[in-house]
């Protein structure tokens, strides 16, 4: 009954009323995103312009553990996401009623943090009668790229590498992907924390790892790169984190850990691999676009490896701004704007999903 409800609610006034539908329905779109560890809130217009982009960082709170407790995430999110989103509207210059259509990352990610967005969503959608569209987290960040001046065209190439995620796309327009291969272990961004972690730095390592990397030497130590000739859109990086675990273990105690030679050398292993399989995936399909995007797109060897390469073989890459590569909500936004456009609309019963279907195994 109540899903009936909302259906019935939804929808452009044009409509209700039998006029000319608004192209650029829906024009205001409210989104959050708490699939991790950033509550995030943010307003798009017509389904380009950013108005507000709030970014609620939990980095501080999860530190101190050396990485992300699920159970202080989801606290965290309910502490925070009420201010996130007035924060959103606020910087936007709009309140409640001014918004069209409501966008939720509904999964992957972690269940608790999850359900503490899509309840929220729930909630303004219901009592506002609008439409909701629940927002596949890996999706958002391959459509992110379109928040940009420059776009690729349909269809792309998309690798996504991020903490939670690594896996390449043939990305056919807004609403449909094809699963190209993902990562069989750690994503690239868990390599990148993990390591981090031996070296005694900061969480999120990755950050702390590329600060550190343009002072060592890449050719310092020769780490394993997985290249997986079988399925090569496959990635594994648990054997270049293990490696760098057993050379730390086995220097001499007298010896001070040479971090910046470890961290370019390690860099270089993920880049070199990220990259090589990036290129091969637009080669075997055919396509022209590569588009790299998730948190560790905003490593600089990374693009400037990814810029080297694809230009050396006829090939554009596109990059978000780093803090559209990181999570935000402005990506769920966008997603969620061309599922409300197409009708797809999340029933409100729906749960959260910590895995997504496709990209499982
Ligand atoms: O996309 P994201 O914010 O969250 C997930 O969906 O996982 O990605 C976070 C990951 C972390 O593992 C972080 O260490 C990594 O992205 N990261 C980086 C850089 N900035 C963030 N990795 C390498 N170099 C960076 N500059
Ligand atoms: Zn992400």
């Amino acid at each position: 009954m109540l899903r009936q409800g909302i259906c019935c609610a939804v929808g452009p006034d044009s409509v209700k009323w039998g006029m000319e539908p608004d192209p650029l329905y829906p024009r205001l779109v409210l989104a959050l995103e708490t699939s991790c560890d950033e509550t995030a809130g943010a307003v798009l217009e017509g389904g380009a312009r950013l108005l507000s982009n709030v970014v609620a960082s939990q980095i501080a709170v999860h530190r101190e553990y050396g990485g992300i407790v699920p159970e202080l995430a989801s606290r965290h999110h309910i502490e925070a996401i009420a201010g996130v989103v007035d924060a959103a509207l606020t910087e936007a210059g709009l309140c409640l009623d001014d918004i069209d259509g409501v966008a939720v990352t509904q999964g992957p990610g972690l269940v608790g943090s999850l359900v503490v967005g899509l309840s929220f969503a729930k909630a303004i959608a219901v009592s506002r009668g609008l439409p909701l569209a629940g927002v596949d987290h890996v999706q958002a960040h391959l459509t992110s790229v379109f928040l940009e001046q420059e776009v690729p065209g349909f269809p792309y190439v998309g690798m996504v590498v991020s903490g939670g995620h690594t896996s390449l796309h043939l990305v056919r327009d807004h609403l449909t992907q094809e699963f190209l291969g993902g990562t069989r272990d750690d994503a690239a961004g868990e390599a990148f924390d993990k390591v981090a972690k031996i070296l005694g730095l900061d969480y999120p390592g990755g950050p702390e790892i590329g600060r550190r990397a343009p002072a060592g030497r890449a050719g310092a130590f020769a780490y394993p790169r997985a290249r997986l000739p079988e399925t090569p859109f496959d990635f594994s990086f648990s054997g270049v984190k293990t490696a760098v675990l057993t050379c730390v273990r086995d220097l001499p105690t007298e010896m001070e850990i040479p971090v910046a030679d470890i961290c370019a050398s390690f860099q270089e292993a993920v880049v070199e691999v990220l990259v090589e399989k990036a290129v091969l995936a637009a080669r075997r399909h055919g396509i022209l676009d590569v588009v790299v995007c998730g948190g560790v797109a905003a490593n600089r060897r990374l693009r400037t490896r990814m810029y080297e390469r694809c230009r050396g073989s006829g090939l554009n890459v596109f990059f978000p701004a780093p803090a559209l590569c990181t999570d935000n909500a402005a990506m769920v936004a966008l997603a969620g704007y061309h599922r409300i456009r197409a009708g797809l609309l999340l029933p409100m019963d729906a749960d959260v999903y910590s895995r997504t279907p496709s990209a499982a195994g």
